[in-house]
This record gives C-alpha cells, sequence and structure tokens, in this order.
C-alpha cells in the first residue's frame, strides 16, 4: 500500500480501506507512521529502510509477508510514495506469487508528485517541458551510481526528477554541467516534502549545491532539474501559504484589489 508522500491526508481511500483490514502492518521509514491510528488492533512492524541504516534486509520482509499471509493474516506492507516507483512492491509482489499467496498493489501519491504539486513545481508545462524521467541517484542501498548516463536522460527528457540524490547533490549537479546542461540550469530541492514543514531551495546547476547546504535542508529530498524549476517562486502555494499565517498576512485575494502584498 502507498501511504503517500507524507501528509496524512494524501493516503488513497483505497490505502485507508486496506490498513483498516489489516491483522498486520509493516511499515516503512517514509510511511507517515500517524497512519498505524487508523488500525489500533493491527500488529505494527517497522521494517523502515533508509539507505546506510537497514532496519531489515529485503529477504526478512518478503519472508515476514509470506509468512504472515500463510497464517491466514491480511498483511499491509505501507509504504512511502508509491510502491512502484522505486518502491520494490513489484520484488515482494513476485515473492507473494512464488509462494502462491494472493496479493494486491495499492497505488500511492509518489513523492514526485506531492513535491511537484506542494512546491509548485510543474513536472511538465506547456512550452517549457513535453517530458519528464524519473532516476534514481543510488544504485542498492549504499551505492552510489553517478555513472548513470546523465547525458542521455537529460537529453531525452527536459524534467529530471532524482530520487535518493539529496547526499550526492554536488556531485550530480557537477555531472550534469560536465556533461550536457547548462550552469544557469533551474533546480529545485523539495525537503520532506508535504509535511507541515517542508523547505524547498531554488537555484540554478552552480549554486544549488551551496545553497542547500547553507539552508541545512533534512532528508527525505527530491531533486527537480529542468525550467520547471524556476515556477516555484510563483506557484509555492503551500510554504506560501504557512509564511502568510505565520506573518498574519490574509492570502485571500480582495475584490477589486488585483496587487495584494506578495507572501514571499
Ligand atoms: C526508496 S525511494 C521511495 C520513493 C517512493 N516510493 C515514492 O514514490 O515517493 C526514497 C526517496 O524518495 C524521495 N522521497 C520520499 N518521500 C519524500 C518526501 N516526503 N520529500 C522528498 N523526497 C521524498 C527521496 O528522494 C527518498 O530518498
Amino acid at each position: 500500500v502507498g501511504a503517500g508522500p507524507g501528509a496524512t491526508d494524501l493516503i488513497t481511500l483505497r490505502g485507508l480501506q486496506a490498513i483498516r483490514k489489516a491483522d498486520v502492518i509493516l511499515y516503512d521509514a517514509l510511511a507517515n507512521a500517524d497512519l498505524l491510528a487508523e488500525a489500533p488492533e493491527a500488529q505494527k512492524i517497522f521494517v523502515g529502510k533508509r539507505c546506510g541504516r537497514h532496519s531489515m534486509e529485503q529477504l526478512e520482509i518478503n519472508r515476514l509477508l509470506v509468512a504472515n499471509a500463510r497464517e491466514g493474516r491480511t498483511v499491509v506492507h505501507l509504504k512511502g510514495g508509491d510502491p512502484m516507483v522505486f518502491g520494490r512492491g513489484a520484488e515482494e509482489s513476485l515473492a507473494c506469487a512464488e509462494a502462491g499467496i494472493d496479493f494486491e498493489l495499492v497505488p500511492g501519491v509518489s513523492s514526485a508528485l506531492g513535491a511537484a504539486n506542494y512546491s509548485g513545481v510543474p513536472l511538465t508545462h506547456r512550452g517549457m517541458a513535453d517530458s519528464v524521467a524519473f532516476v534514481t541517484a543510488h544504485g542498492p542501498c549504499g551505492g552510489k551510481s553517478l555513472n548513470l548516463n546523465w547525458k542521455r536522460l537529460a537529453r531525452n527528457a527536459d524534467t529530471l526528477v532524482i530520487f535518493m540524490g539529496g547526499l550526492w547533490l554536488e556531485g550530480i549537479a557537477q555531472e550534469l554541467r560536465r556533461r550536457c546542461l547548462r550552469a544557469a540550469t533551474p533546480v529545485a530541492v523539495i525537503s520532506k516534502a508535504t509535511h507541515s514543514d517542508q523547505q524547498t531551495v531554488v537555484g540554478t546547476l552552480e549554486n544549488i549545491a551551496q545553497r542547500v547546504a547553507n539552508a541545512g535542508l533534512p532528508t527525505p529530498m527530491l531533486i527537480i532539474v529542468g525550467k520547471v524549476a524556476s515556477l516555484s517562486h510563483v506557484l509555492n502555494w503551500f510554504e506560501n501559504q504557512r509564511k502568510a499565517i505565520t506573518d498574519g498576512i490574509s492570502l485571500t485575494p480582495v475584490p477589486g484589489v488585483s496587487d495584494r502584498p506578495s507572501p514571499q
């Protein structure tokens, strides 16, 4: 089950129903643990994996899924974002299929989409970006994979959404500049997308690593490279709303007044 990108109200109805029906819930580090309150009776097992901090190996997770199901229990694995986007949903489903266990896959709002909407960076935009690629900056956890074919990626997609790249941001930016993109290419880095403390830093391939370091952004982070990143300055409704509330500014447009104070 995809838990969505972070905010609890971004899970699907089907996901919520699955949680409520579960006897056992395995949950990942990036799934919002507040959702577990929806299943007070269920057994909960943390199987979180964040790179460098394996709580449980994948084979052990597969084994737990199968063993619990064999005992006749309804098992949910609650995962951050969407299970089929760098989420190992297929690996776990294959393990169930091999064991003859019935399974369902419940989509979630991927962090790519959560981050795009909540930071105001459209992944496609007429006249600006017609194509988008989802890329992981990691091989198997722990191993950098900066040997990706960045040139091919950047040539074939107008927007690059880079997962698991927060720790390698400087190297990624350098690689993209060296191989194919202009130093002035806009980049947005969204930390903790859709959470109440989401932060977006916008810059260029030349200065983004420094800006993110200066802001001290926490993980998880998503990197969006391409012209569309520059729209965040205007479209970042979520952080603007939060700032307006902090500053005591009303964002409701006053009829007849077109120049309301900018919340930025
Ligand atoms: C193993 S991948 C899982 C992706 C997930 N299945 C999805 O669809 O979003 C983990 C990476 O997703 C990204 N990520 C997940 N949740 C995020 C969030 N709330 N804000 C920013 N990035 C996030 C980060 O790049 C993180 O390193």
